[in-house]
């Protein structure tokens, strides 16, 4: 979904205060709103912001320029009207997610994985790979700002990790594990399970994955991760947008991020709409996949 610029009247006098928190409630707020009474009215001291259906926004008085950055970065990700479906990858400069030996923690900085946790606040449901599990045993909770946990959905064909990871017996949030339907339900450990719909197979699992989740009531998505996982999705068609966090390092090895089919010539590489906001010293750079 395009959202069109938001009417912003630069400042140039004094500078806006901030309204960080406030942004983030906001934020939060309009991911729980019930748009067809209206927009989102909140409340600025001084002031209001107004936030509308389609994402567009107004503040009176205007906004500094971090807290505008917050909303737009953010809104498109509430604001798609059958829920979007968006991808994260945090990389190094020259495309790399884990040296050869496998270290990752940590490429980006602190408000980039800030961003990450605000994107799982705005989800209903988070999704990775089997490899990121095994690799990281992460909780894939939010903890680093104010908001609900996801769902946390593993996608885990061959049902190859067991129970003892901590998605599964920390409790901090529900937790669905997609195995083949080839498999026993009891091939893994007690966790809660569910198997991976029949014809989810090579390019047809990202589809399949996001079509369980959506019947099940979970309309926004994030794929996390890894990069496997992320370039089956975007491979598939699978995201709206992605979120593409970019660190100014050169690892010159290891771990590459997206791989996806070779193509001939430049002329066949996408192209889609592309908004730059700062992360401290990482970049952002967000991809409008729904328009190409
Ligand atoms: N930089 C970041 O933002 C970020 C984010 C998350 C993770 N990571 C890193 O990424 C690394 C793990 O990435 P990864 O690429 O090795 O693994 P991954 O993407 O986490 O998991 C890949 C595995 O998940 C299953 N799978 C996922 N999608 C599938 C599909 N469409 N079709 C079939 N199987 C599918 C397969 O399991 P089977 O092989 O068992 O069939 C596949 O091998 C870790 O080092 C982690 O630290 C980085």
């Amino acid at each position: 979904m395009m959202i069109r610029p938001n009417a912003r009247e630069p400042d140039m006098s004094s500078p806006a205060p901030s309204h960080a928190d406030t942004c983030w409630q906001a934020l939060l707020q309009a991911r729980d709103h019930d748009w067809s009474t209206g927009p989102l009215r909140v409340p600025l001291d001084p002031g209001r912001l107004t936030i509308q259906a389609d994402g567009r926004w107004q503040a009176e008085p205007s906004l500094n320029s971090p807290d505008a950055e917050l909303l737009d970065a953010l809104l498109p990700v509430l604001c798609a009207p059958e829920g979007c479906v968006i991808g994260q990858l945090g990389q190094s400069l020259d495309g790399r997610i884990a040296t050869a030996s496998g270290h990752s923690h940590y490429i980006n900085v602190l408000e980039a994985r800030v961003h990450l946790h605000r994107l799982r606040a705005l989800v209903d449901a988070v999704v990775v790979g089997a490899g990121t599990v095994a690799a990281d045993d992460p909780a894939l909770t939010v903890r680093h700002v104010e908001g609900p946990n996801p769902l946390r959905v593993v996608i885990d064909p061959r049902g190859r990790l067991a129970g003892h990871h901590r998605l599964f017996t920390d409790g901090q949030a529900p937790t669905r594990q997609l195995i083949g339907t080839t498999l026993p339900t009891d091939a893994c450990g007690a966790h809660q399970r569910h198997a991976v719909l029949p014809e989810a197979e090579g390019s047809g699992l990202p589809g399949a994955v996001i079509a369980h989740l959506r019947d099940a009531g979970y309309r926004r998505i994030l794929i996390e991760g890894g990069s496997t996982t992320l370039s089956h999705f975007l491979e598939a068609g699978a995201l709206d947008r992605l979120h593409l966090l970019v660190a100014p390092l050169l690892i010159g090895s290891g771990k590459t991020g997206l791989s996806l089919t070779p193509i001939e010539t430049l002329e066949s590489a996408r192209r889609p709409p592309c908004r730059r906001f700062s992360l401290g010293d990482d970049t952002l750079f967000d991809l409008d996949l729904g328009t190409t």
